[in-house]
């Protein structure tokens, strides 16, 4: 085990725990913000640079801090180590300079995008950008890409944060897109335009943490803030078959993994990823295919809880009763909002 103080709480933590997951066990205002980093998926990580963090002191043997910033996602821990993050201007600067190179290149083109209200990159914007711009040229541009009949490319808003292709590389059979070319002219493309079709694909749009990658079934039908997520789950044969329905009145705009409060699919018992198939994604968008558990908890300062969660859903009576008697078991944790309010 090895003792770590981030922003002056000590945690202990197994060795070989990194930095940022160190941080994540703590929890709270503490955790930096990652882009490329996914737990499930491996060798994800240190891309981005947004989990930048000093290092005070090194080790309890070596005190000598870390010359530089660095990424919280791929450092490990050593015992003794002494972390900033929210309490450094520095890391706060430097985060600041890593949202604006990661914007040069975005169209801040939040009103017509469908990942608007949970785009990570929009988070981050508010929470750790600056206000103005001092970027003065014109940004790269690129035609929407149809990859399947399932899901589009937009490959402008795409932060090359790899996660897409990690799924691709971990979840399914064989792997038809990459990052093609590096630097400023770096894009994902799928090789000799293949489609990304196998059951497991819809999952990079689940990891895609900005709107470069969306669900053909759900563009332009709702913002997501008019949207009710529902916990609900099936007897799937290829899946966990857990997921988030998105209603609209009694209509499922469409399904989706369940995140957590770091915007990660969550895990099942097993510790397992509860990663979506296509059938459950694209084919059940139906009540009658799912059991109904209830309202999902949404953090508190998302916008889907905006618009009075829940206050105007009109479901048929049973999916209604559904929704009371979870309404009375849920537990209420703290920071999220009262699934009571049906
Ligand atoms: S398409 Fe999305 S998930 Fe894939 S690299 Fe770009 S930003 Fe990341
Ligand atoms: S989350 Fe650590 S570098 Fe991207």
């Amino acid at each position: 085990m090895a003792r770590v103080t981030i922003d002056d709480i000590t945690i202990e933590v197994p060795d070989g725990t990194t930095i940022l997951n160190a941080a994540r066990m703590i929890g709270g205002d503490v955790v930096p913000p990652a882009m490329c980093y996914y737990s499930s998926l491996k060798t994800s990580g240190g891309y981005c640079r947004t989990c930048i963090v000093k290092v005070e002191q090194g080790s309890e043997k070596d005190p000598r801090p870390m010359p530089k910033p660095v990424a919280s996602c791929r450092t490990t821990v050593m015992d003794g180590m002494v972390v900033r993050n929210i309490t450094s201007p520095e890391v706060l600067e430097a985060r600041a300079g890593v949202v604006e190179f990661l914007l040069a290149n975005h169209p801040l083109d939040c009103p017509v995008c469908d990942q608007a209200g949970e785009c990570h990159l929009q988070d981050l914007g508010y929470q750790h950008g600056k206000a103005e711009t001092r970027y003065e040229f014109p940004r790269r541009e690129f035609e929407k890409i149809d990859i399947g009949d399932k899901i589009q490319l937009h490959m402008t808003r795409c932060i090359l944060c790899y996660r897409c292709v990690k799924v691709a590389d971990q979840l399914t059979p064989s792997r038809v897109h990459g990052v093609l070319n590096r630097g400023d002219v770096g894009e994902i493309s799928t090789y000799i335009q293949h489609a990304i079709d196998n059951e497991m694909s819809g999952n990079i749009i689940d990891v895609c943490p900005v709107g470069a990658l969306t669900d053909k079934t759900f563009r332009f039908k709702s913002r997501v803030w008019f949207t009710k997520p529902v916990d609900a789950h099936r007897d799937c044969p290829t899946c966990s078959g857990k997921v988030r329905l998105w209603y609209k009145g009694d209509e499922v705009l469409r399904v989706t993994g369940r995140k957590d409060e770091f915007g990660e699919v969550i895990k099942n018992e097993d510790g397992s990823t509860a990663w979506v198939c296509n059938s459950c994604r694209f084919d059940h968008k139906k009540t009658s295919d799912w059991v109904i558990e209830g309202p999902s908890k949404v953090q508190r300062d998302s916008v889907i809880g905006a618009n009075h969660y829940l206050h105007e859903v009109k479901f048929e009576t049973q999916l209604a009763q559904k929704f009371l008697e979870a309404g009375q078991r849920a537990e209420l944790g703290e920071g999220f909002l009262n699934p009571n309010n049906v």
